[in-house]
């Protein structure tokens, strides 16, 4: 139970008392949740959701970048029911399959960007890049490589909370406190142009400078023990940071010149969020695996996928047969119900071809968004298709942040809450992604709200000393 008294918590609603005497929130600060308590949703509508006092929110971020399709999309829910009847459950170890999971691994594989061999199933993100860590290990020792075992990551990288996956995110929170990283897990710089540009570097400069950075890194651990680089093709939980123009061809010659993997990273990216149908292809990335989750199911139900190229998996395969056994996986692997929702999800999104609706809303969105470029708290404004970021900078020509102390991102947050919009502050950067279903009234909408946010905001920043 909570030590807060009844009078600290009066004003919360009975199911925002319930949720602070029961639960542990993720990226949360514990202690302010117990006094400020829970938004709590119980309802949602296409790209709207309804919290328990009946106030409509347009949800500009599909929840956590994964409601692609939505928060009503009866298909999904019947698939889902249909294969609850069916087979609600079956598992993939040892020689056992399902019928779901054999197509949607099929269907997988016949969409990937690069050429792909095999999938292998998870329930989220995190798995999946945990997954794919071991992967890499497995095939190393497969191939008597037993000292090439180094991943490298990028800083601001966003890969998971998982043991290996949080040591992959490049983001200090996630190591603070965690004992984390694990050893063999070192981070390469952050591509990202505007906050590390230097004065007068053109965009191509900083990206020969980034890939320059990158073999030094490599060089200085020795070639021959890094395994595989992870990268998000756009990097999203660190700040919605694309790459400079030239990055990954640059950083790809790198990787290939000393053997070294490239891990594509598309739990945001993956279906349909950048124009493309794989960020990979948005970002020319040939990766030897690629992980995916989030709007693979449209974040109905917690289901992740790796996918290995022909080498890896004959690799795999082969270390297999020599131990007796592949032992990894999990109990959920390939879960029916949920590969049957994939599955269906994949088929609306073909239905939809919501690669070409995102084309076509992408100028509304990005447009929309540039618009705020001459505003005194916009920094950068940055993105591509439907995921989109606004940087909110103290000082518009030093670039200077606001002190952490501020708030700003959290304020504008909470204001655009009031305004009925939710967006997510990444400290103060207000990141975008709204549902691919949207329609242009909708984006225009998100937009309109979170302009008085912004305003709220500026206001509220004549307070700040420092401003
Ligand atoms: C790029 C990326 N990778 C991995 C993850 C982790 O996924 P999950 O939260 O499903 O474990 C996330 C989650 O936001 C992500 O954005």
């Amino acid at each position: 139970m909570t030590s807060l008294t009844i009078n600290e918590i009066a004003g919360l609603s009975e199911s925002g008392r319930r949720d602070i005497a029961s639960s542990i929130h993720p990226y949360t600060n514990l202690r302010l949740h117990e006094t400020q308590g829970p938004l709590v949703i119980t309802k949602g509508d296409g790209v709207f959701v309804t919290d328990e006092d009946g106030k409509s929110y347009l949800e500009a971020m599909s929840g956590l970048w994964c409601v692609s399709l939505g928060f009503s999309q009866p298909r999904l829910a019947e698939a889902a029911y249909q294969q609850m009847l069916k087979l609600p459950f079956y598992h993939t170890f040892a020689h056992k399959a399902n019928d779901v999971g054999i197509e949607l691994a099929e269907k997988l594989l016949a969409m990937a960007p690069a050429p792909m061999s095999k999938v292998f199933f998870t329930n989220s993100g995190s798995e999946a890049n945990d997954s794919a860590v071991k992967l890499v290990w497995y095939y190393n020792n497969a191939l008597d490589r037993p000292k090439k075992k180094k991943i490298i990551s990028r800083l601001k990288g966003y890969h998971g909370v998982t043991v290996a996956s949080a040591s992959l995110t490049g983001l200090a929170n996630n190591h603070r406190d965690f004992d984390l990283p694990i050893t063999n897990i070192m981070h390469t710089d952050c591509p990202h142009w505007y906050r590390y540009g230097q004065p007068g570097e053109t965009e191509d400069a900083f990206a020969t400078r980034m890939a320059d950075s990158l073999e030094q890194l490599i060089l200085k651990e020795g070639p021959d023990t890094v395994a595989a680089l992870i990268a998000e093709p756009i990097q999203g939980a660190g700040g919605v940071i694309l790459p400079p123009a030239t990055y990954f061809e640059k950083i790809q010659a790198v990787l290939a010149k000393y053997d070294v993997m490239l891990i594509a990273d598309e739990v945001i990216c993956a279906f349909g969020r950048t124009g493309n149908m794989w960020g990979t292809e948005t970002y020319g990335m040939q990766p030897d695996i690629i992980t995916c989750a989030k709007a693979l199911s449209s974040g109905y139900l917690p289901i992740g996928a790796v996918m290995v190229s022909p080498k890896i998996y004959a690799a795999l395969s082969s270390q297999s047969a020599k131990i007796g056994v592949f032992s990894h996986g999990f109990t959920y692997s390939g879960h029916p119900v949920c590969s049957a929702v994939a599955l269906e999800t994949l088929k609306l999104y073909e239905e939809l071809d919501v690669v070409s609706r995102v084309r076509e809303l992408a100028p509304k969105m990005q447009d929309g968004l540039r618009n705020f470029s001459d505003h005194p708290l916009v920094g950068e404004v940055r993105g591509i298709g439907l995921i989109g970021a606004i940087e909110l900078v103290a000082n518009k020509s030093t670039r200077a942040p606001f002190p952490a102390s501020a708030g700003a991102g959290a304020f504008l947050s909470k204001q655009a809450h009031h305004h009925g919009v939710i967006i997510r502050p990444l400290g103060d950067i207000i990141a975008f992604c709204p549902p691919l279903i949207a329609t242009e009234s909708e984006i225009d909408m998100m937009l309109e709200r979170f302009s008085l946010a912004l305003e709220d905001t500026l206001q509220e920043s004549k307070k700040w000393a420092e401003y």
